[in-house]
């Protein structure tokens, strides 16, 4: 990896030690050149022309998500962002009275609400899988669950609130084993590791841009298996979606994207396209080794501060690293911090409510370093937190 070109990319770095992809990463020249040259069309002949104009290479972000997750461009819809991607699929499931839907103690906060307004509405069961040893979704556990028939798995591969990687593929093997779909929360994960959706057996999967991947924020995807498409009603559709082709008629598109609307963020796709193909040249499994390598390093370096407590669970760690320290409250040392030019940030515990109130955390600093970042940029602020900021 060509770490000096690639920092040299990153116009952002000038000004911000930043450390905080997941919560929104810096874009690289080549996604902010794609945004803007589309802004600018815009501007010079309309928001029209400038779409009819770029209608290949628009249309290309498709193949280049579907490439970046082993799907094909027909499984795909772009949505504004992870959850309203995530509502499409799970709002479009024709679940009932009485249905359980199973789902992980690191849940985040957006699907659980959403679990819960079903549970109000429609009667659904919520049940959750309980963790292992290590902290992550125990698998032998969730197949004595599937002895009873579910009408959904849905989990979230990697939490909001720290380094924890869900065993998202061996939950697929029991999904296709007991047939129970699967819907799969990758937010966090997209743009840090491979994700290859043969390979995790789910039927849907949802991300968004601005994370790991380095996109704009208000861009995000749905991956739904082709031969579900045509079982699934949108909760909410438009004449986009569902072509209105007789005065009593409508007639859903074929594929995915009858979970889109009409009107979009043209040039935030095709950020999210030049994303994508940046990080695929670059290529997703050294952008993995060396985030979570410096996700170690961060890890080793904070335990040696006096009063620290490193919070992330589960055997294998992602690039996310979650931690408090004693005395430090820490939206005040997120904000410290920011003074001093270096970006962190903290998790409350209403955003996985469940793991927080099971693991007694508060709120819990969060640390996520990419590839983009170097030791130096940790030592910074290992410094900072040491000096009591
Ligand atoms: C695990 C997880 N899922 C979903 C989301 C929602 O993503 P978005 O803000 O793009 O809707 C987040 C955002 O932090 C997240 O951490």
């Amino acid at each position: 990896m060509d770490i000096d070109r690639i920092r040299g990319q990153t116009p952002g770095l000038k000004t911000v030690n930043h450390l905080l992809a997941s919560g929104s990463a810096l874009m690289p020249e080549p996604v902010i050149d794609a945004i803007c040259d589309h802004i600018k069309r815009e501007a010079r002949i309309g928001g029209y022309e400038a779409a009819a104009e770029m209608a290949a290479p628009l249309c290309g972000v498709y193949d280049d998500v579907a490439r970046l997750i082993n799907a094909t461009p027909q499984e795909i819809a772009l949505l504004e962002n992870a959850t309203a991607a995530w509502c499409q699929a799970f709002y479009s499931l024709p679940l009932k009275q009485g249905d359980r839907i199973i789902t992980c103690q690191a849940e985040y906060a957006a699907n659980y609400v959403a679990y819960l307004q079903r549970a109000k509405t429609h009667g659904v069961i919520i049940e959750v899988v309980p963790n292992d040893e290590y902290g992550a979704l125990d698998i032998a556990a969730l197949e004595l669950m599937l002895q009873k028939p579910a009408a959904l798995i849905s989990i979230t591969w990697i939490p909001t609130n720290g380094g924890l990687v869900n065993p998202a593929a061996a939950v697929g093997a029991l999904a296709r084993k007991y047939k129970v779909p699967y819907l799969l929360d990758a937010c966090q994960a997209v743009g840090q590791m491979p994700v290859d959706v043969a390979a995790i057996g789910c039927d849907y999967l949802t991300a968004t841009g601005r994370k790991f991947l380095r996109g704009p924020r208000g861009s995000g995807f749905l991956f739904i298996r082709e031969d579900l498409i045509e079982a699934h009603e949108p909760a909410m559709i438009d004449h986009f979606a569902a072509p209105w082709v007789e005065a009593g008629r409508y007639e859903l598109r074929k594929d995915a994207r009858r979970f889109e609307n009409w009107e979009n963020a043209y040039a935030l796709r095709a950020g999210l396209g030049a994303a994508v193909r940046y990080a695929l040249d670059i290529g997703i499994e050294n952008i993995q080794q060396r985030a979570w390598g410096l996700a170690d390093y961060c890890r080793q370096q904070i335990s040696e501060i006096k009063g620290a407590k490193l919070r992330d669970v589960g055997q294998q760690k992602s690039a996310i690293v979650s931690f408090t320290i004693e005395g430090l409250q820490p939206d005040d040392a997120v904000s410290k911090l920011g003074k001093r030019g270096i970006c962190i940030g903290s998790s409350d515990p209403d955003s996985t409510l469940l793991d927080a109130k099971a693991r007694g955390l508060p709120t819990v600093l969060r640390a996520a370093p990419h590839y983009y970042n170097t030791k130096a940029d940790i030592d910074t602020m290992i410094a900072a937190l040491k000096e009591g900021l």
